[in-house]
């Protein structure tokens, strides 16, 4: 899988994603290509935004210039046809099952903005013509997209063939539990335990002890059924629906 960002901070990647199994696999399984929007400037001091219309804070990056550094992005592809993503606080919210599907598709373009954001003219177009798609990974506003792309891809290459130990290693995993009848549901990850028995008075549940796989796949997905509940009343009214609709 052939993964191209688009930025004015070519130096902030890999970066994290040089690390442990993204890192392993980064040149083999999947791969990294950057784009410097900078290096598609139409002026000598290389500066790539200009002020709002109708006024405001802040500086806006340039129609033609992004339009030129993601024509530059998609040569990379030829005839393949990656997903196109633009990181803003304005897209659909990332989540698990969006990693999943980004993960099968034939390679990634993800544009990051900076500022306060990027002339829509060219987002529009990108709507259109290409399939581009918003994506936000949740309710805050960082920087610019840099961050949240690293945060979009690590999460897409868990589900990449073989980059994870072993093929099963995403499941039950926190959105990705396994329930009593096999379904993936969006529950929580019940808790792990690890040697010793016994650490500073606390004791490991004796049915991970147990050996009795049944008993404890039943105590795991008990578990992760409490922990939704609290902290996430969400996921658990979905989850709950979904069992009253499988049982009607
Ligand atoms: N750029 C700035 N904030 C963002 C967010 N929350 N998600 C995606 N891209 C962003």
């Amino acid at each position: 899988m052939l993964i191209t960002i688009v930025t004015i901070f070519p130096e902030m990647f890999p970066g994290m994603l040089a690390y442990s199994l993204p890192g392993k696999h980064l040149g083999t399984l999947w791969d990294l290509k950057v784009v410097n929007i900078r290096n598609h400037s139409d002026n000598r001091w290389q500066k790539v935004d200009d002020t709002p219309y109708g006024g405001g804070a802040g500086m806006v990056m340039k129609a033609n210039i992004v339009h030129n550094a993601l024509t530059e992005a998609l040569k990379n592809y030829q005839n393949k046809v990656p997903a196109i993503i633009h990181m803003t606080p304005r897209g659909k919210l990332f989540n698990n099952t969006t990693a999943r599907s980004l993960a099968t598709c034939d390679g990634l373009v993800i544009l990051c903005g900076r500022y306060e954001g990027i002339d829509q003219r060219v987002i529009d177009h990108w709507i259109k013509h290409y399939g581009m798609q918003e994506i936000s990974i949740g309710d805050y506003v960082l920087f610019g997209g840099e961050v949240a792309a690293t945060v979009v891809i690590e999460s897409c290459l868990r589900f990449v063939p073989g980059i994870m130990h072993n093929e099963n290693s995403p499941d039950n995993d926190s959105f990705d539990i396994k329930d009593t009848n096999g379904d993936r549901v969006d529950l929580l990850e019940y808790p792990q335990y690890t040697k010793p028995v016994s650490w500073n008075s606390y004791d490991v549940p004796s049915v991970l002890l147990s050996g009795n796989h049944a008993e404890i796949m039943k105590w795991r997905i008990e578990q992760s059924k409490q922990i939704t509940e609290q902290v996430r009343p969400d996921l658990w009214n979905t989850y709950k629906m979904l069992c009253k609709r499988y049982q009607a």
